[in-house]
């Protein structure tokens, strides 16, 4: 009965316990459901019973509390794990999209011949330099002695008239598949930005090949009348640009040339950059079968004679 008390009353230790009959008779104040002070003498081996369960109720609640913490710490800190490390792969596959995208800008928008990716076959390509933001189209030569070219120039059988005037040079004419010429405009462009070299392969009507290069290609903008800027020639045709280095372009309607009667263009049926007139002239008529002509195409170091070439390459590419 006593023991019922204790579960159903608020448990309040008097401040005046009074020893009884016995040692282990204790006198206790005890509140009943209505706060009514009631008095109860009971067995203290029973009380120390009571107070040793409540001690250990109390450790026990006191260790499932500091369990529950602990729980919820390591819940946290398994969250804050999560969300650092969620954070973390957010971050870089934040730059990994980065990366991608600058690296699509520059894979959809090639410079030049150089900046094309994957470089597959010869062919046309549209480049996009600094100064066009439009972009044009271009013939690319990935083959000819590791590639990155960018041809200016082609001559192959004639289908091409290339006595033309000024402004035909200067916007370019032809089919870059076929026969063309870029356009100094667009040369100037694309020879301002950094080094370049210049590369000519040509071929005669029996087969033979040969070819020049300059360390040096620049073509000046048109104030300066596409001026040529070329030095440092290496290969097997011989050196025909030397006296045309530091000339303007001459075109049959435009005479910058230093020859004191003629139009050279004229003279030679062609337009280049004409001194007084030139040991080259690949922009010439083209003749067939080999006829010696100071009109056809001819590169006159190779041949010791203006023989006119079955075909004639032009292009540059960006040193480093
Ligand atoms: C979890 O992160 C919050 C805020 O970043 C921090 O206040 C808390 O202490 C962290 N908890 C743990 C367990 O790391
Ligand atoms: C060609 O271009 C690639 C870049 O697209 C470059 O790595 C390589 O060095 C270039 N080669 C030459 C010969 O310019
Ligand atoms: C010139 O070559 C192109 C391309 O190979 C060809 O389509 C064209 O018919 C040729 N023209 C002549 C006159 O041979
Ligand atoms: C042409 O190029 C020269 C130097 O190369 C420069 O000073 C001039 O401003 C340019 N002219 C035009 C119209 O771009």
């Amino acid at each position: 009965m006593f023991q019922m008390l204790i579960h159903g009353l608020a448990l309040f230790w008097s401040t005046s316990v009074t020893t009884l009959e016995t040692d282990t008779d204790v006198e206790v104040r005890l509140l009943d459901n209505q706060n009514a002070p009631l008095t109860a003498i009971f067995d203290m081996s029973k009380a120390n019973d009571r107070v040793n369960q409540f001690v250990s109720d109390a450790i026990e609640a006191k260790m499932t509390d500091i369990e529950e913490n602990l729980d919820q710490q390591i819940e946290n800190f398994e969250r804050n794990l999560t969300l650092h490390f969620t954070d973390y792969l957010h971050g870089i596959a934040d730059k990994i999209v980065k990366e991608n995208e600058k690296n699509k800008v520059t894979k959809q928008r090639p410079r030049c011949c150089e900046d094309i990716m994957p470089k597959g076959q010869n062919g046309i390509h549209t480049i996009f330099p600094i100064s066009n933001d439009n972009g044009f189209e271009v013939y690319c030569d990935f083959k000819t002695d590791n590639g990155n070219w960018t041809v200016f120039q082609r001559r192959i059988n004639g289908t091409t008239d290339f006595f033309r005037g000024w402004e035909e040079y200067e916007n370019g004419f032809g089919n870059l598949e076929v026969e063309f010429w870029l356009g100094n405009r667009k040369i100037n462009e694309l020879t301002s930005t950094g080094k370049h070299e210049l590369r000519i392969d040509l071929t005669d009507f029996v087969g033979n090949t040969g070819f020049a290069k300059y360390s040096t290609f620049f073509v000046g903008n048109g104030s300066s009348n596409y001026k040529l800027t070329v030095g440092g020639y290496s290969g097997s045709l011989g050196d025909s640009l030397k006296e045309v280095n530091g000339m303007s372009f001459t075109t049959k309607d435009r005479d910058y040339d230093h020859h004191s009667a003629l139009n050279c263009a004229n003279n030679n049926k062609g337009a280049w950059w004409y001194h007084d007139c030139t040991y080259s002239n690949l922009n010439g008529q083209y003749r067939q079968s080999g006829q010696i002509s100071v009109e056809g195409i001819y590169w006159y170091t190779w041949k010791s004679s203006c023989y006119s070439m079955k075909s004639s390459v032009m292009m540059f590419r960006k040193v480093h």
